[in-house]
């Protein structure tokens, strides 16, 4: 089978760009389920009901997240309502929302893992020693797609090689920067340090330049609109062994407008 996982979509460009872009991708490279990091979906950073909404009839099956998943309030019910709406696994137990879903697409099941990474971001609890806890379900099927939102390479690497064998692929989002490091790992998990950014091309991760080089060199607060112009749409396709959950391969995707 085939999955499709789409890189940290931005704004309300980046959302209408997916829902143009995403169905023709999806006949054209026979895709069954599609992931998408939607933690910056809304307009003004985080997600809202309406920018999950639309990713959702978009072509999304399963939206995860990462360290904006909590900015806006007004999400805070639906991470408990929607079970394709992840956050973070190794966020506390008592915030909103689960880290893990199954979908059931009749004649298989596909579990998907979202973590985040603790270097260079929030002290969350290890994604290792969550990653284990959560594997050690024996209801999940073999099928296990894990997006390990984290900062920096040697993080995503060594959680990639720590679940090499354990689950069917491991990509990292945040960077909104796409790696071009897509690999099979020994033990079978196909493996890619990020997947990048689906949203406007001349942009600083989505938002104006001048506003970013305006914050970096007076370090004063400034108001980060986001870029427009031709946009870009970011991810990988990983297409999976139904019998055994193991990789086949894995191919990254960048479509422009
Ligand atoms: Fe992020
Ligand atoms: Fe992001």
């Amino acid at each position: 089978m085939n999955i499709l996982a789409i890189g940290d979509v931005v704004g309300s460009i980046g959302c209408r760009f997916l829902r143009e872009q995403l169905p023709r991708l999806k006949k054209e490279k026979q895709v069954d389920l599609v992931i998408v990091n939607g933690e910056n979906s809304a307009d003004g950073n985080g997600i809202t009901p309406t920018s999950a909404e639309f990713l959702l009839s978009s072509g999304a099956d399963v939206i995860t997240t990462g360290n904006h998943s909590f900015r806006r309030r007004e999400s805070y019910e639906l991470y408990d309502n929607c079970e394709t709406l992840l956050r973070p696994a190794n966020f506390p137990v008592s915030v909103p929302g689960r880290g893990v879903c199954v979908v059931d697409l009749g004649r298989i099941q596909v579990a998907v893992i979202n973590l985040m990474g603790t270097s260079y971001m929030e002290s969350l609890d290890c994604p290792f020693t969550r990653a284990d806890q959560i594997l050690s379900d024996p209801s999940l099927p073999p099928i296990k797609l894990v997006d390990f939102h984290a900062e920096a390479t040697g993080e995503k690497g060594a959680l990639g090689y720590y679940l090499d064998g354990r689950v069917s692929a491991l990509f990292g989002t945040h960077t909104h920067v796409q790696t071009a490091d897509e690999q099979l790992l020994p033990q079978g998990t196909a493996f890619l340090s990020d997947l990048g950014m689906t949203g406007p091309i001349h942009s600083v991760l989505g938002v104006k330049p001048e506003l970013v080089i305006q914050k970096l060199r007076t370090h004063m607060p400034v108001r980060f609109d986001l870029a427009d112009g031709p946009c870009k749409m970011e991810g990988a396709i990983f297409c999976i062994d139904e019998k055994n959950g193991n990789a086949i391969s894995v191919e990254r995707v960048q479509i422009k407008s």
